[in-house]
């Protein structure tokens, strides 16, 4: 069977750019808490440059991943890119390497910068999908939705989008600029961002659900997820991917890894096609899971 994202199907980004909705997420690349250098630097280029060939045309990153490890990588792997999208977020600081947490800082002059400092670390002109990380709650919402527009006027970013917003938030921007794509917490039992995605889905806003592969207890054995994921001869996390892209045509999912077996694994899920009833099974049982906790 050959491995294909394309078989996720596609969406147009702003309207405009075509992506196999089955993407990657590059925060995974960096050292151990999303800091600093791989361990394993040559299986990180490897799994970079297997992207490609297996129709992974659509590229998660961020200025803070490393911060400034994961952009790089992605240059020395890929660039000149090709058909490539890659897709970059500013407006969050990494204070050490310790982990969380990650402030937002979103202060206009701040945001331009880091804006500037991804088209060096990525050697574009122009980054095609650009989003703000998180609304920094210290400075006023409307000011940080300016910074975006004139990054927009001003031809260093193509389309803008959100990251971890909410419903109200989207509907300010809108105002604002035109708000290309959605990036929020969402899988299986993560249905926080129901109501944001289903905001989306109406107006063909690109959703890109971070965490995408998680399915907690469900994931335990002999759970709904487990016996799905036997009838189909798969495993758990390709069942949970599965389940995500088949929820929305607008969802662009980005599971992240560091390895080539592992990229495989979850660009083999855009095979899995489930039935309504497992599909229906399986919402229920991540509802409920999600309201346990
Ligand atoms: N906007 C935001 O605030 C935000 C926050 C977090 C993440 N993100 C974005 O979303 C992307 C995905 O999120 P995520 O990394 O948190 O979640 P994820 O992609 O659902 O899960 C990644 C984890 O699963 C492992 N994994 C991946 N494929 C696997 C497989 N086939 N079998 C077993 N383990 C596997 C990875 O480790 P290995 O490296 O060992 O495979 C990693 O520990 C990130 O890369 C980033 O681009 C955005």
């Amino acid at each position: 069977m050959a491995l294909d994202a394309g078989k996720s199907g596609s969406f147009m980004i702003g309207g405009a750019i075509r992506i196999n909705r089955l993407g990657f997420g590059a925060m995974r690349l960096t050292g151990p808490n999303i800091w600093g250098p791989p361990a394993d630097k040559a299986e990180v280029m490897r799994t970079l440059r297997r992207l490609p060939e297996l129709g992974v045309n659509f590229i998660d990153t961020a200025d803070s991943y490393g911060p400034d490890v994961s952009e790089p990588l992605i240059r020395e792997g890929l660039h000149p890119y090709g058909n490539m999208l890659v897709a970059t977020k500013g407006g969050l600081v990494r204070p050490g390497p310790l982990g969380s947490p990650w402030p937002a800082v979103g202060r206009p002059e701040y945001l331009r910068q880091q804006a500037f400092k991804s088209l060096r670390w990525l050697g574009v002109e122009q980054i095609d999908l650009w989003q703000l990380h998180r609304i920094d709650p210290k400075v006023p919402r409307d000011e940080q939705f300016d910074a975006v527009k004139g990054l927009l006027n001003d031809g260093i970013i193509r389309y803008a989008g959100l990251s971890n917003v909410s419903v109200a938030d989207v509907e300010a921007a809108s105002k604002v600029f035109k708000v290309a794509t959605v990036q929020n917490r969402y899988n299986l039992v993560d249905r926080s961002s129901e109501d944001v995605l289903d905001y989306c889905t109406t107006h063909g806003i690109g959703f890109i659900p971070w965490f995408p592969l998680a399915a907690g207890q469900l994931a335990s054995k002999g759970s709904i997820l487990d016996r799905v994921a036997q009838a189909h001869g798969a495993a758990p996390g390709q069942v949970a991917l599965a389940w995500v892209l088949e929820r929305s045509a607008v969802m662009l999912p980005i599971p992240g890894t560091s390895k080539v077996s592992h990229l495989e694994e979850n660009v083999a899920a855009a095979d899995i096609k489930l039935s309504d009833e497992e599909f229906a099974a399986l919402d229920a049982s991540g509802k409920a899971e999600f309201r346990r906790h």
